[in-house]
């Protein structure tokens, strides 16, 4: 019954009689009026992406003489150590502003010690990065699964990841990745207090303007199955005890609250279409940037749907990054961004 929308003082106007029946309202008023034409779309449209608001995630592996085409994300390599300065500067010469970087470790330890070594992977990849591509912002994903060769995200005791020896390192690992001259950290360990310790890690040396890009709501997600391959960081057993449970929303939200009040200079939500609600519900809840990660699955689903003829990739990708903006998101880490980039959007 009509009585029922027109209860909702939110989208009536005050005076709207509660009697009136659906043919008072229309034909007056016509929703399709503003769907005409392409240029009245265009005016009436809520929400836009451009370049701006895009991230490439990136991955440098040491060793190896050729890119690395990483079969469950079709599109993806590997990018060679030796060839990241040429593959930067056409990362941008394409329009990619910002990039996030992982780096894929031969040299795994226990602890992931390659990780802060000023001639660690890490380190050197960021390096050559900024002196091939200065304008480029480069993100350093900050977290150890990479470097460990157990797979888990900081150093373990009795099978668990120690949350607070994990700590010590994640800020020597943000300060290391400072000194190579990453424009951002991006911790994305889920330790609890870990972006207060990378915070006061940086500060104490000096880069009390290197902003922290916090991956504050990060689910326990299946959708990071192609990530662990492309970034070589198999994983026996599971990260449950440190990501957040999908069926949790108001616990990911207080992750968000405590970053926030830990000092980040941005949000994050990952991954990003199952997660629509909470990254709506942060945006309300914080005036901070809020970025939102389409992860490996999330890329993979799209790509290989499309392949099968089952989607429109470039209208199916449009269609989510419309819809991260939509519920809030002011950045977008995805891998189809150079795509864009090239194509247009
Ligand atoms: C590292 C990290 C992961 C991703 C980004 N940073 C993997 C994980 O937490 O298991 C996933 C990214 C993706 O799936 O695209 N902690």
């Amino acid at each position: 019954m009509l009585q029922e929308v027109a209860g909702s003082t939110m989208f009536h106007p005050a005076s709207l009689d509660e009697d009136l029946m659906p043919s008072d309202i229309f034909p007056s008023v016509r929703m399709r009026r503003l769907r005409q034409t392409p240029v009245l779309r265009d005016l009436v449209r809520e929400n836009s992406v451009t370049m701006n608001d895009l991230i490439l995630p990136i991955f440098v592996e040491e060793g190896i003489d050729a890119p690395v085409p990483i079969d469950s994300m079709p599109g993806v390599s590997r990018i060679p150590e030796l060839n990241l300065g040429k593959e930067i500067k056409a990362i941008a010469a394409d329009g990619v502003k910002a990039v996030m970087l992982f780096g894929v470790s031969h040299k795994k330890d226990a602890i992931g010690s390659d990780a802060w070594k000023s001639d660690g992977l890490l380190a050197r990849a960021i390096k050559r990065a900024k002196d091939a591509s200065p304008s480029t912002l480069v993100i350093a994903d900050t977290c150890f699964c990479e470097y460990t060769d157990h797979g888990h995200c900081g150093v373990l005791r009795h099978g668990c990841v120690d949350n607070d020896a994990t700590l010590v390192n994640l800020a020597r690992q943000a300060v290391n990745s400072a000194q190579a001259g990453a424009d951002i950290i991006a911790p994305s360990a889920m330790m609890d207090g870990q972006v207060a310790a990378i915070r006061e890690g940086l500060d104490d040396a000096g880069f009390v303007d290197t902003p922290i890009m916090a991956y504050s709501s990060k689910f326990a997600s299946a959708f990071y199955g192609p990530f662990r391959a492309a970034a070589g960081c198999g994983l026996t057993g599971d990260r449950k005890a440190y990501q957040v449970d999908p069926f949790n929303g108001r616990e990911a939200l207080r992750e968000s609250i405590m970053d926030e009040a830990e000092g980040a200079d941005f949000l994050m939500v990952k991954p990003g279409l199952p997660y629509l609600d909470i990254l709506s519900k942060i945006r309300e809840n914080s005036l901070l940037p809020l970025v939102v990660y389409q992860v490996s699955g999330e890329y993979a689903m799209i790509k290989f749907a499309s392949q099968a003829g089952a989607l429109d990739e470039k209208r199916v990708v449009r269609e989510t990054l419309g819809a991260f903006k939509r519920a809030g998101a002011d950045l977008i880490l995805t891998y189809f961004a150079r795509d864009i980039a090239r194509q247009g959007f």
